[in-house]
């Protein structure tokens, strides 16, 4: 089922997500649900709180990206944490699904390492590096309340503001269906 994307403005996305139970009710659901709102809204990752849900989940498909430098991932991520990050910080212009036509560069280092349960529940501890570092990075900070727009210099944010406030507003035209902060 295609879910609504948060538009930005809303709380959820702001919030610091909680850790998933394993007995949660109609996880493998959602998670199914998640991967057919990012695919519809041509996305290559979501977090759980762009759906509404404030819940440590995100779900990447790098796979998608054409000119990868390194192999690509499609992982379902729960509990994640951060390990460590580490490697040079470098620029690329990110996106979100729910801060749609803007994009902007962000500075981030090339490698995290995260511990993580996948879709089974099962725990790995693995480094990830360049795009698929970056994708990660970028949802983690999902579920820790984080938008990209956050990490941008404040002369930077300040051009952006009339622009996010007419998404929070709803006055922006999304190929998706979004639900915003009325
Ligand atoms: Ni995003």
């Amino acid at each position: 089922m295609i879910l609504p994307i948060m538009a930005y403005g809303q709380p959820v996305l702001k919030r610091v997500a909680s850790p998933i139970d394993q007995e949660m009710d109609g996880l493998s659901g959602l998670i199914d649900d998640m991967w057919e709102t990012m695919y519809n809204a041509k996305g290559i990752g979501l977090a759980a709180p762009q759906i509404g849900r404030s819940i440590r989940l995100f779900v990447v498909d790098t796979i998608q990206i054409e000119d990868m430098q390194e192999e690509g991932i499609k992982q379902v991520f729960i509990n994640a944490d951060v390990v460590e990050e580490s490697g040079d910080f470098w620029s690329y212009e990110e996106g979100c699904l729910s801060i749609p036509k803007i994009n902007e560069d962000v500075e981030r280092p090339e490698q995290i390492t995260l511990r993580y349960l996948d879709g089974g529940f099962v725990q790995h501890v693995r480094t990830f590096e360049g795009m698929n570092a970056r994708v990660i990075q970028h949802e983690y900070d999902h579920i820790d309340g984080i938008l990209f727009t956050d990490l941008l210099k404040p002369l930077k944010r300040r051009l952006l503001s009339r622009k996010l406030d007419n998404i929070r507003k709803g006055k922006i035209e999304a190929d998706y269906k979004m639900k915003f902060k009325l």
